[in-house]
């Protein structure tokens, strides 16, 4: 065996010395360095602050209709940089409400470096803000946005080369983005993809998929309807089975859709065996209402008082039983942070200082201390008496 031999050489006296010639030398560099103030922002602020922005505006320059939906260009000079799967919020005043919904966004990261994002706006997805933008935008509409968020992106380090994913609906949206970053280069996995539509009809991005497949081998599409049997389709609902049937022997999972779609797949994927850290689901937003939880034991038709306390003033709104607290606060026209509207992100937390409220486990994404020290997340709670509450605007 090859040994090592470390030599430590002691501090001795002229170490002590040269030590002590170099003191006068750094006081000069430092009596000659400049009198000015520190700058507030360095090249790297600006740098992570174009990368990362809160806000950014974009231009309506494109609409192509779909059935019951229409995706939207958006153009901009400049727009930051994304992981394929990420969305944006969209803010939006609506009769004066100050709301917010999150998108995916469904083109390849690469055209964000030209200004060009895209978004799918599906009717009746989240009721009035869906319905908003379909009968409002047009052409030369004024955008608002984040920057791109979530987590729902390949990772290289932690997936494996195979990835399988689940879409459902509109769901397809992210697995645009993986399967057009996939065509042009600027990801490099093979994708394996089970969408499940109700029927041929609805299928969203039926072409697009189709091109994209012939022209690449690392994008497999199988369709999945649940109300119409045709040939060269698979029938029913996705499941073990079917994944069985189309997964290679190694993969990462990937799940994108309706929450009844995530709470079928709950027993299917644990028949799979596959480790956790091999499952990603996209966040799904809150239900329309809390009774969709069968732990829900409040009433729905009931409506209380949130007492609100912003940047030092005091507010005081009527607050809904059925809906979560932060449709409340922005129905009231108050513009409260949010990105994700289902309980993950954190960007909504606000302190409770009084009152009762429900939040259902499968949407808790707080910190261990935040729910000890009392803070919620208002879109992924309900109020089940009249509120307290400290918001933390942007
Ligand atoms: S908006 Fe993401 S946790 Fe509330």
């Amino acid at each position: 065996m090859k040994k090592f031999n470390f030599h430590i050489k002691p501090i001795g006296l002229l170490d002590m010395l040269e030590f002590k010639k170099a003191v006068p030398k750094r006081r000069a560099v430092l009596q000659s360095g400049s009198l000015d103030p520190i700058t507030a922002v360095y090249g790297v602020n600006r740098l992570a602050q174009s990368m990362h922005p809160k806000q950014q505006k974009a231009v309506v320059a494109g609409i192509i209709p779909r059935k019951d939906a229409n995706t939207y260009i958006l153009r901009a000079p400049k727009l930051a940089y994304f992981r394929a799967g990420q969305y944006v919020s969209v803010k939006l005043d609506i009769g004066g409400a100050a709301v917010s919904r999150p998108y995916t966004l469904a083109a390849s990261p690469a055209l964000a470096l030209e200004g060009e994002y895209q978004i799918t706006v599906k009717k009746a997805q989240d009721g009035f803000v869906s319905e908003y933008i379909i009968d409002n935008w047009q052409l030369g509409t004024d955008v608002t946005l984040s920057g791109p968020e979530g987590p729902f992106s390949y990772e290289p380090m932690r997936d494996e080369y195979e990835v399988v994913g689940l879409a459902g609906g509109s769901g397809i949206t992210p697995f645009m983005a993986m399967a057009n970053a996939i065509l042009d280069g600027t990801e490099n996995f093979r994708l394996t993809l089970l969408y499940g539509s109700r029927t041929k009809e609805d299928i969203l991005y039926a072409e697009e998929l189709e091109k994209i497949c012939a022209a690449t081998d690392k994008v497999k599409v199988i369709h999945v309807l649940s109300e119409e049997e045709a040939e060269g389709f698979e029938h029913g609902f996705i499941g073990a089975d079917l994944i069985r049937k189309y997964a290679p022997e190694k993969y990462s999972l990937y799940v994108c859709g309706p929450r009844a779609m995530h709470d079928f797949l709950a027993g299917e994927l644990a028949a799979l065996g596959l480790d956790q850290k091999h499952i990603r689901r996209e966040f799904v937003p809150a239900p329309a209402s809390p009774v969709y939880f069968s732990e829900y034991a409040g009433d729905a038709s009931k409506v209380f008082t949130l007492t609100l306390q912003i940047l030092g003033e005091t507010k005081q709104i009527p607050l809904r039983a059925d809906e979560p607290v932060l449709t409340a606060i922005e129905r009231a026209g108050i513009a409260a942070p949010s990105r994700c509207r289902s309980g993950e992100c954190g960007w909504c937390r606000s302190r409770l200082t009084g009152g009762e409220v429900f939040i259902p486990a499968s949407m808790d994404g707080r910190r261990f201390a935040d729910h000890a020290a009392g803070y919620i997340h208002p879109c992924s709670t309900w109020a089940l008496s009249d509120l307290e509450l400290e918001i933390f605007p942007e």
